[in-house]
């Protein structure tokens, strides 16, 4: 059902945000993907990087500031809002994955993973939220999944999480255009940081998936498909679920 009052409706399209010049915050900054935006990010020629972790002191990329944010503490997610209050671009990159299966895997487990992905990206999301408004809006880059759209035996509670921060990433782009704050979401296959170590398939670039999502918050998409099997899985959605099901089981991701 749609509301039908003005307040609710979507406003004009947002555009893409320069980074060059822009004060941007990333989580799980500290190694993997998170590493690559920071160092991205500062080639690029942001103003400032807000590196943050939940143990800062391991940030050792030069030039940048370094806050303690474990996206599960409340109490460390509003403090890094009000130290970085000047944020215009909020890289939403930390994850977890405990290799889960939903039906017989430890349940603390699960609930772990949609503690981190899920409600952990929502506190920082609302968090940081007014902070985008007072800056212009800004952008925000939520780091999801090729597996927020299909399963795979031994890591469903991973899929449910990332399924569960694609919808969170729908819903709060609906929810802060009105405030002109581009929303943009990522979808990558696997890639090569310690996340995917235990996984022999083939791993794509980090640097490289970094890099299209940064391309994408400058040139406004509201997303990006880092890479083929993103946009296999994407467009198997619209087919019989049986055959991508299929493909998996026949060994092709
Ligand atoms: N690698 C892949 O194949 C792949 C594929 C698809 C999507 N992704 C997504 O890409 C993102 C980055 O993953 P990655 O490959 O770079 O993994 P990674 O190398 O394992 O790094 C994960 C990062 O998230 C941080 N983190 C975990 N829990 C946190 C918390 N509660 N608060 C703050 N930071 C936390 C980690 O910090 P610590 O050092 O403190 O643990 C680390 O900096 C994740 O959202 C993941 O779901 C990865």
């Amino acid at each position: 059902m749609t509301p039908n009052t003005e307040s609710r409706r979507f406003a004009a399209p947002v555009s893409g945000l320069r980074i060059e010049g822009t004060v941007a915050l990333v989580t799980g900054a500290n190694r993997g993907l998170g590493r690559h935006f920071v160092r991205q990010l500062l080639d690029r020629g942001a103003a400032r990087v807000y590196a943050t972790a939940r143990r800062p002191e391991t940030i050792d990329l030069p030039g940048t500031v370094p806050l303690r944010l474990d996206v599960t503490d409340d109490e460390t997610v509003r403090a890094a809002a009000a130290a970085a209050d000047d944020v215009t671009l909020l890289v939403n990159n930390a994850g977890v994955s405990n290799f889960t299966d939903l039906v017989t895997s430890d349940l603390a487990a699960v609930r772990a993973e949609m503690e981190t992905n899920f409600w952990g990206t929502l506190a920082v999301v609302r968090a940081f939220a007014p902070v985008l408004a007072a800056g212009g809006g800004g952008a925000m880059l939520n780091v999801l999944s090729a597996q927020s759209w299909h399963a795979y035996p031994g890591t469903n509670g991973y899929h449910a999480a990332k399924a569960a921060q694609w919808a969170l990433t729908n819903g709060v782009r609906t929810e802060l255009d009105n405030q002109g704050t581009l929303v943009t979401g990522l979808h990558l296959g696997a890639v090569d940081t310690d996340f995917s170590a235990a996984y022999n398939g083939p791993k794509g670039d980090p640097a490289v998936v970094a890099g299209a999502g940064l391309d994408g918050v400058e040139a406004g998409s509201v997303e990006v498909l880092a890479d083929d099997w993103s946009a296999h899985v994407k467009a198997s959605l619209a087919g019989d679920p049986r055959r991508i099901y299929d493909e998996i089981r026949a060994g092709v991701v």
